[in-house]
């Protein structure tokens, strides 16, 4: 059975839909650690946002923001028979709808307001404090955990990116066309790259994985064999 060695952090940033969290996850579960989706928590405020008047007609209203920050609540519980975490907003299981074409739309935006992200980033250094962790996001190596033991920067082509998503699309019978999706991913590249609050970047000592053309097991084995090499895992 593979073992982590001591309290590990393991920071996993790159572009939309290239499948971070699916890694992130297989991961988790193979070293027996938790694993925080730091998208989730971005798309919980947005779907916070949207449910509660805050975002009308894709405009934002910060200072409602603002004061509604702390009404925000987000927690994962370990869904035993998905063998995975599940997202919940104030109580309630949001795993599906946080991942729609509405709060897709509008959580770049979100994600680009400072005061969002310094609750966001308290909360995530929070979770790291005391467990072993792998998590994923835009800023993980760079700013919520600096000194994580491994961080990856991980990136495919925004072809692949856009089928990958398009399928999960139509897995969930989503009423949404590939061209769509495609203007979803360069978009989101585009603000994820060009915000001016932590935008995405390979920080100098993350190792870049891209897995255009690499399945499952192949990057978590260059994950697992990263880790092996820097004695985190045995
Ligand atoms: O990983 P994802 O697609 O679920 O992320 C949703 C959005 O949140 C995406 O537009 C980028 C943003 N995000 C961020 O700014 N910082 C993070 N740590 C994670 C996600």
């Amino acid at each position: 059975m593979t073992k982590v060695n001591s309290k590990l952090i393991i920071a996993i940033d790159g572009y939309s839909s290239c499948g971070k969290s699916t890694v992130a996850k297989d991961l988790a579960k193979l070293l027996n650690i938790i694993f925080i989706d730091s998208g989730a928590m971005y798309r919980c405020v947005t779907l916070y946002a949207l449910q509660n008047g805050i975002i009308h007609e894709g405009i934002i209203d910060e200072d409602l923001l603002i004061e509604s920050l702390d009404e925000i609540n987000i927690t994962f519980k370990f869904d035993v028979q998905s063998k995975s975490n599940q997202t919940y907003l104030n109580g309630k299981l949001v795993e599906s709808e946080i991942r729609g074409p509405e709060v897709s739309d509008n959580v770049s935006q979100i994600s680009t307001i400072g005061f969002v992200r310094k609750k966001m980033v308290e909360l995530q250094q929070a979770m790291g404090q005391t467990d072993s962790i792998v998590m994923d996001g835009r800023d993980i190596g760079t700013v919520v955990f600096p000194q994580a033991d491994l961080k990856l920067f991980m990136t495919a082509s925004p072809m692949i990116r856009g089928q990958r998503r398009f399928k999960e699309y139509q897995e969930k019978n989503q009423d949404i066309t590939f061209d769509e999706v495609m203007e979803n991913v360069k978009k989101r590249d585009y603000m994820d790259e060009n915000r001016d609050e932590s935008p995405l970047r390979k920080d100098d000592d993350a190792l870049v994985l891209d897995n255009s053309d690499m399945t499952k097991q192949e990057q978590l084995d260059f994950i697992v064999d990263q880790l092996k090499v820097r004695n985190l895992i045995k």
